[in-house]
Formats: structure tokens, sequence, C-alpha cells
């Protein structure tokens, strides 16, 4: 390993793991633990603090073993992290007051309902873009800030930080120097204004959040402080963080208005960039901060589906008729294409364009044709007419948008008989990168580029190359026949 060695840490849902790149953005060695989930009660999802600091030194220590790499070698950390967790802890000891609200969580549902009666949901999206939803880290704040006895009092004291997983884990890692976060995650707290790129005075007023509680905001290209010496031997600069769906689409280097990518893990995140104009939806889509470097912010409209890799467990553990993930797409190719059978995976609602949480799925159609085949095939095409659900919001709400590409990335990218559909389903072409760990490169390119490796976004997109193309093949007419069945489907379970 030279010693220019770039280390990524990705700090997921389900996962954390930290990826050892060359100076040319090459992966070198990785390093992976399974974070354990925790359900306290329904619609709730936890994250114990501990073990997010605990499994993100073990990888990053893991990735570094692995690779043969020295401290003194690296030239920067980038952080990444599934967005709008929220945490609360002690300034004097780094504890968490409250385990991690994790962004599926939805115990906030009733606040939401509380600001909107208020009034306040204009003046929330016109600020930051986003919705009144749960799944934003200003309402779980909120609720810890009512329910934790004595939180407030201590926050207005400035006992307290408040973060998101990016700022939690660079405060850890810098042993309680920096309290401070960037653009992309500060997008996703309904408390920053995505226009002037500072925390919204007046939202946090009429929320009564102390502001005593909040982080410094950066670039993601940024100096964010050194890691503790004692944790890796020597201390190692942190020059970059993205929330990870920001950083999946500059890992696949959808540098240019126009471009999009959308990443396939249990969820679906279909990111557009927009350039420098926030594109206000008209659709339901959320307007956000693609990156900001140099000052200077680059803005998507980003679609966010709840079921698109669940739907496959679902098949694998609810139905049992796979065993294996890779098994879906061997026994959809066996379907009837013809059969009409009708999934939609609204087991915990619908995200965008509809954001019905109380809708739940159906399976629709059904003849004593259809068997297994039939339904793995209806789960995998409703990924595809999910995403072109949100690819027609999309276009809709940013007429600028034309022909695209859609880069793609995530476990579902494996299975070539989903992506083929996903091409017909979208009538445009679907690319699968050379790197499938667009999220890590991503923020592995945000340190480069503050260690003067890397070139900033721009036409020079070195460090992204095609493995595969999919092309259109269904003529675009059936694909629209199609899509309108989906749609009808859809408007079975809508609210
Ligand atoms: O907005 C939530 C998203 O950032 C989570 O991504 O990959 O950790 O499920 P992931």
């Amino acid at each position: 390993m030279g010693a220019d060695g770039l280390l990524a840490l990705d700090q997921g849902t389900t996962s954390t793991r930290a990826i050892l790149f060359d100076a040319a953005l090459h992966p070198r060695a990785a390093h992976q633990v399974e974070l354990p989930q925790h359900f306290p009660a329904p619609g709730r999802v936890e994250h114990a603090a501990e073990d997010l600091v605990a499994h993100s030194i073990a990888c990053l220590r893991g990735a570094m073993e692995r690779g043969g790499a020295e401290a003194a070698g690296i030239a920067g950390i980038g952080i990444t992290n599934q967005r709008e967790t929220t945490l609360v802890w002690d300034r004097a000891t780094g504890r968490a007051v409250h385990r991690a609200i994790v962004w599926q969580d939805r115990r906030s549902a009733g606040i939401c309902e509380r600001l909107r009666a208020e009034g306040l949901e204009t003046l929330l999206t016109e600020r930051t873009g986003l919705l009144a939803d749960p799944y934003f880290s200003a309402t779980k704040l909120i609720w810890m800030l009512e329910e934790i006895p004595g939180l407030r009092a201590r926050a207005e004291r400035g006992e307290l930080a408040f973060g998101t997983v990016d700022s939690f884990l660079l405060w850890h890692l810098t042993g309680g120097r920096v309290h401070a976060t960037e653009a992309t995650n500060a997008a996703r707290t309904m408390l920053y204004d995505i226009r002037r790129g500072e925390w919204d005075e007046e939202i946090l007023r009429a929320l009564d959040i102390p502001r005593a509680l909040l982080p410094e905001l950066r670039d993601c290209a940024a100096e964010f402080g050194t890691t503790d010496p004692a944790l890796f031997g020597a201390a190692i600069p942190i020059r970059g963080m993205a929330g990870d769906q920001q950083a999946a689409t500059l890992g696949q280097a959808c540098f240019r208005p126009g471009m999009a990518k959308s990443t396939y893990g249990t969820g679906c995140f279909m990111l557009l960039n927009t350039g420098d104009t926030p594109v206000r939806s008209s659709h339901r889509l959320l307007t956000t901060v693609a990156w900001q470097i140099g000052g200077a912010r680059t803005y998507a409209l980003e679609g966010a589906i709840f079921v698109a890799g669940a739907a496959v467990q679902w098949l694998r553990d609810g139905l049992g008729i796979i065993h294996s993930a890779a098994e879906a797409g061997e026994l959809a190719a066996r379907a009837d294409p013809d059969s009409g059978v009708v999934m939609v995976p609204a087991f915990t609602g619908l995200g965008a364009p509809h954001w019905d949480a109380g809708a739940r799925g159906a399976i629709l159609g059904l003849t004593r044709g259809a068997g297994a085949a039939e339904i793995a095939r209806a789960a995998l095409e409703s990924v595809a007419w999910q995403t072109r659900d949100l690819l027609d919001a999309m276009r809709a709400d940013w007429p600028g948008m034309g022909e695209t590409v859609l880069r793609v990335d995530g476990g579902m990218t494996a299975s070539d008989w989903t992506m083929r559909f996903l091409a017909d389903a979208l009538q445009c072409p679907v690319d699968v990168p050379a790197v499938a760990e667009t999220t890590a490169l991503g923020a592995a390119y945000l340190a480069g580029l503050q260690a003067g490796l890397l070139p900033p976004p721009g036409d020079n997109a070195t460090h992204w190359r095609r493995r595969v193309r999919f092309e259109p093949d269904m003529p675009a007419v059936e694909a629209n026949r199609r899509h309108e069945a989906w749609r009808a489907a859809v408007g079975r379970v809508l609210g």
C-alpha cells in the first residue's frame, strides 16, 4: 500500500463496513460487521449508540490490517452513514442519552400531525425541501426532548449535543473534540435551510429546539479534525463526510445535472442531480442537497421507496418460495409473462410519491394458473414499477431532465433479470458500475478530493466505469400498458 490510501467508513442501517482504497480509488481491503436491530415496540427501530462507535472503530482497524496499511499511510478518512437517524449525547462523557432512533422509526407520527395541525408544513417544506414525516430527524429529536425527563433543561444549559450518525461518529473518532456535520446530513434533519445552507432559526423557534444542541456546519470535503491517536496508532485526518445516498451519487459520478442513480438495498433511493437549482417538487419528491464542495451546493430531487430488496426477503422468509435472494430472478424467468399478477409491496406503507403510511401490501390478478413463479416475478416487477413512478415524478417536476441513463447499485443489481426488466419498465438504459460499493467509493472520493489527490466533480469522472448496460427491449406501448396495470393496483391499496 502506497502512502496515499483512503479509508471509507460506511455506517449503514444493517451493517457497518470500512473499505481501504488506493489513491486511484481501487478497493484494496474491507471489513464488515452486522448491526443488531432493536425493535422495542411496533413501529420503533433503534440502534445501540455503543455499537455504532465500537463497530466503526473495529471496521476501520480491520480494513487497515487486511490491507496492510498504517495510520501514517492514510491520506484521509471519509465517513458516510445511514441518514436521519438521531442521537443526543452528553458533551462531558460522550454517552448517548437514549439509543439512536433509526430513520425507519415511526414513533413521532403524532408529533408530525401536530406540526401539520399548527400549520407548519408549508414553512418546513419551503425551507427544508422535506415533508412533515417521522422519517426525518427533527420530530425524533422533539420526541426525546418531550419524553426523556430533564432532557430539555440539560439541552438548554448546553450540556448535550444532537447529531445524525456522521456527527456522532466524528465526535467519538476525534476523542470528543469536534461536533460538526455537513450539508447533506443537515439537509435530512428538517432543521436546515437548503437554499441558505444554514440552520433555520425560524424553524428552531417554531419547533422549540435549543440552538445549543446543534453541530457546526461544513462542506462535504473539509478538514473535520483528526482521529484520537490512541485509536489507530497515529492521528488520521477525517476529510470527507456525506449521507450514504449522496455519497453513492458521488460514487456513481452523477456529476452533471440530469444524471440519476438508484440504490437497491432493503428500500430504494433514487437521486437526480438538478445542478445549482433546488427544484421544488409538485409530485411529493424531496428536494435535497447532493453535495456541498468549496462552499457551493449541488441539489437533487430524491425519491425514497421503502420496499425493494425487502420484497425478495419476503419471498424467502415470509412465503418460503425461494431459499436465497439469488433464486428470485431464476424463478421469475420461468413465470408466464402475461399472467396479469401484480404485487404492491406496501408492507410498511408507501413512500414517494404517495407517502401513505396506512397503505398495506396486496397481490392482485391471481388465477388458478398463477403460482410461485408468477408471484416472484410480480415482486421483482414491483421494484421496477416503483422506480418508474419516481422517474415519472422527476420528469414531471423537472422537464429539464430529458433523456437519461439510470445508474444503479446495491444488492438487487446482481439480478440480471431484474435489471433487464427495470430497463424495460423505465424505457431507458440502466448502467451497473464496475465498483459495486458506490457509497464507500463516494466517501473515499470526498476524502481524496480534500487531500488534493482527486479532481473536483466535473467531466473527468475517472473513478467510474461501467460493468454492464441493460437496454430496453419491450416496446414503449407495452411498457406503458403494464405500468397502467401497476398504477391501478396501487390505487387499490391507497388509503
Ligand atoms: O435515508 C435512509 C438511508 O440513508 C438508509 O440507507 O443503505 O443504510 O439502508 P441504508
